[in-house]
């Protein structure tokens, strides 16, 4: 993150927000009589700006009033003397003007309230301030998307006395350079997938090892090919990639290194979420993730995804709760999203052929073979004290699990282990621990 930009974006943004303070200031008092609306300039241009303001105001599509009010809602914090005129007083009651609303905080500074903004967006227009009041309803981003703290309702204040601050969440991001994220919620059913592991630790056949490297390869030359080399005319937008594979075998940690690798964010959507409790604002929901995953180049992550391109006979239960025409919306928007999307599944059987043909890759994940049991034993246990007579190739060679499965048993023999008076792992604990992850699949020993 470059410091620099983010800084003169923010230097912009806060210098054309003073001069529109000014002029509405001269407007109110009658010093600019020529025309009824203050003489502001236009918001600087954004968009060729980077950093995490200007991500915000191009992901939102913020016009001139949202920013305006971002702007007053941060100056306190980055430049609080930009406030100083509102501490102007009304010299013929000998008091601060009301119409500035407005709090003084504990050290003098000068905090804006809903009022303050309004008086910036509406002077003293009953039209424009009605307007400007849809800015702070429940639906519109900057509450919907946790941008502006309002406080918890207050009886004994007017909503124009509620304090008008940024939500301590897109302070940190604004004042750190750190990139801007939206909150996961009803209205953005999408989670940010994380892992502290590395594509190395990633122990995968060869085949599905390449499968993933085409999927690299497209993150990383797809616009070049697209742009330089002329295909956009000729290709559709976009990647799509369907992981199927049993549980356990690493396609949501695949997904998640992917972006790892690439330095982009990955989104897992939560389809149950959209599923069970957003009928009628389902589509608004979604739309929002996809536009912003495009603007800002996420991956996006369907798990479990079998209700969206299930064969249409057979009908199963979350089929039948996810309404038509959701599906048919999410597989319109996976076809003309620009970015790369995955869908995973366990299943094979469950996806139909014709949906499958419009996916550029689809990648197997297997049960690993005894080698990369081997790994992935290796790899899970390499710092936990182990008996003399455990054998993990010949382990390897007699259970088939998957990785999850590994790592399962990994955690419940180090509990085991830790707490004994000999803390190490015997060959006891290790056939323990794989009999009550087998057990879970309904095998035996
Ligand atoms: N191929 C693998 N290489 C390394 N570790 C793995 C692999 N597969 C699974 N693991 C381990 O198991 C954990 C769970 O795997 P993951 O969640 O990616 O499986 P999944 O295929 O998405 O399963 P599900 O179908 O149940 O969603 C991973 O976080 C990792 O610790
Ligand atoms: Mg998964």
């Amino acid at each position: 993150m470059d410091d620099a930009r983010h800084g003169t974006t923010l230097d912009l943004e806060l210098r054309w927000f003073f001069q529109t303070l000014e002029s509405r200031l001269s407007l109110h008092f009658g010093q600019d009589t020529k025309s009824r609306r203050p003489a502001a300039p236009p918001p600087p241009d954004l968009s060729k700006e980077e950093g995490p303001y200007a991500d915000l105001v191009k992901a939102q599509a913020f016009g001139r009033r949202e920013r305006l009010v971002l702007a007053l809602a941060l100056a306190p914090h980055v430049r609080p003397a930009l406030l100083d005129p509102l501490f102007t007083r009304n010299t013929t009651y000998d008091r601060s003007f009301s119409e500035f609303g407005g709090l003084t905080s504990p050290t003098g500074g000068f905090l804006p309230s809903l009022e303050t903004a309004l008086f910036l967006l509406a002077g003293d227009s009953m039209t424009e301030r009605l307007a400007a009041n849809r800015l702070f309803a429940p639906e519109h981003a900057f509450l919907r998307q946790n941008l502006l703290d309002l406080g918890p309702p207050d009886p004994s204040l007017t909503p124009g006395q509620r304090p008008l601050r940024p939500s301590p969440a897109l302070l940190h991001q604004l004042l750190t350079g750190e990139a801007w994220r939206p909150r996961f919620g009803m209205h953005f059913p999408a989670r940010r997938l994380e892992t502290s592991m590395e594509w190395q630790d990633l122990v995968l056949n060869h085949d599905t090892r390449r499968q993933l490297g085409e999927i690299i390869a497209w993150l990383e030359h797809g616009r070049v090919v697209m742009e330089d080399w002329g295909l956009r005319r000729k290709l559709r937008p976009g990647y799509r990639a369907v992981f199927i594979g049993p549980p356990g075998t690493g396609k949501t940690l695949s997904a998640t290194l992917l972006g790892k690798v690439t330095r982009r964010d990955v989104y897992r959507v939560d389809l149950a979420m959209v599923v069970s409790k957003f009928i009628g604002e389902t589509e608004k929901n979604l739309e929002s993730i996809f536009t912003q995953a495009e603007d800002r180049d996420w991956l996006l992550f369907f798990d479990e995804a079998d209700a969206l391109f299930g064969k249409r006979t057979g009908v199963s239960d979350a089929q039948d709760r996810f309404a038509n025409q959701e599906v048919s919306y999410l597989l319109q928007r996976v076809e003309e999203f620009a970015g790369v999307v995955i869908l995973a599944t366990n299943l094979r059987d469950n996806i139909d052929d014709a949906f499958l043909r419009r996916f550029e890759t689809v990648v197997q994940f297997a049960l690993p073979g005894p080698e990369e049991l081997h790994t992935l034993w290796t790899q899970g246990l390499d710092r936990c004290p182990l008996d003399r007579d455990v054998d993990l190739r010949q382990l390897s060679r007699r259970h088939r699990l998957s990785g999850g499965a590994v790592i399962n048993v990994v955690r419940y023999c180090a509990l085991c282990a830790v707490q004994r008076e000999q803390p190490v792992i015997q060959l006891r604990d290790l056939e323990d621990g794989i009999r009550r992850e087998l057990a879970k699949e309904g095998r035996t020993l």
